[in-house]
């Protein structure tokens, strides 16, 4: 048995834990957070671009206290082919968290095996839990619990759609999803997702999708590392745009959220993303609080 936890996953928490979670970044929202992070060092091993992610990290640990040393492949000996497995037990000799974005799935759960010291997923190819949850905290803030709700996603199945489903299973809200044929979700996220019992429909069309939610998500039509298909996903995802008319047809009181960075005129329209049913500041702002949270949990943990 590992003497901490890790976060890779929205469902390595349970329901009670998530909303544990809840409660501290509302409190770290309202008032100054406690010194947990005195005397540690996270480190942020960045493999992807990042503005918010590793900005509220940073912020974060400096708000508990903490210190923070930032590794990217190219600046380490990564770059010259040290393995990872090495990487994450000479890391865990220094440091008290490890904070990773990368692109396959698989580097983070070997991080994961090989590092004593908790490891929280910044974002995968397949994952973005931290992002997830932060948005899960913000439609609460909005509507209060989310059992019994519904929220829609319209768009990719991609590492965004992936931890809505695990959310949605966590948290007992339905999620409908319309993404255009070819970009479903990944099988194995949803069907573990509806063996826990989740409600996830997955549609192809977004004005179906978004009938009576209280949140509409989208996201990039090509995620990181993914580039080279811009051309060909912008003719796949051509119907799959959020704009005003699309918002109409969800619940009334309905809000907008993206994790960003957006792409005005493609996946969102301007209006949208400027205008009055968003939440995407808000969103992006509570990445702070949530982070802070999950860092403050998971090192309570630690044996
Ligand atoms: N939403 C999000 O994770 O943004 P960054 O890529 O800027 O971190
Ligand atoms: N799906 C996007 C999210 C960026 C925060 C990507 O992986 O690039």
């Amino acid at each position: 048995m590992k003497p901490h936890r890790d976060f890779l996953s929205i469902v390595d928490l349970s329901k009670a834990e998530a909303h544990e979670i809840f409660s501290k970044a509302h409190l770290y929202k309202i008032s100054t957070p406690p010194a947990s992070l005195a005397g540690k060092s996270v480190v942020l091993l960045f493999e992807k671009a990042s503005t918010r992610t590793r900005i509220s990290f940073e912020v974060g640990i400096a708000r508990l206290g903490g210190h923070t040393i930032v590794l990217t492949p190219e600046g380490s000996q990564m770059a010259r082919g040290e393995p990872l497995k090495d990487t994450a037990r000479i890391l865990s000799g220094y440091c008290d968290c490890i904070v990773m974005r990368t692109f396959g799935h698989d580097r983070i759960t070997e991080m994961a095996r090989f590092a004593d010291i908790p490891v929280i997923n910044a974002l995968t190819d397949r994952e973005h839990p931290c992002q997830v949850l932060a948005d899960c905290f913000t439609l609460e803030e909005i509507f209060g619990p989310l059992n019994g709700r519904k929220v829609a996603w319209v768009g990719d199945g991609n590492n965004m759609a992936n931890s809505w489903i695990d959310a949605a299973s966590l948290l007992g809200f339905e999620l409908s999803l319309a993404c255009p044929e070819g970009y479903d979700p990944d099988p194995a996220v949803l069907d573990a997702a509806r063996e826990r019992g989740g409600a996830i429909n997955l549609l192809r069309d977004p004005a179906e999708a978004v009938k009576g939610a209280i949140a509409v998500n989208t996201d990039v039509w090509a995620s990181m590392g993914q580039e080279q298909e811009a051309k060909i996903r912008q003719k796949a995802f051509k119907d799959y745009y959020v704009t005003k008319e699309l918002m109409e047809g969800a619940d009334k009181d309905a809000v907008f959220m993206h994790c960003l960075p957006a792409h005005r005129g493609e996946e969102v329209s301007e209006e949208v993303l400027e205008g009055p049913q968003s939440v995407v500041w808000e969103q992006a702002r509570n990445r702070l609080f949530i982070q802070e949270a999950i860092m403050d949990f998971l090192l309570q943990q630690k044996g």
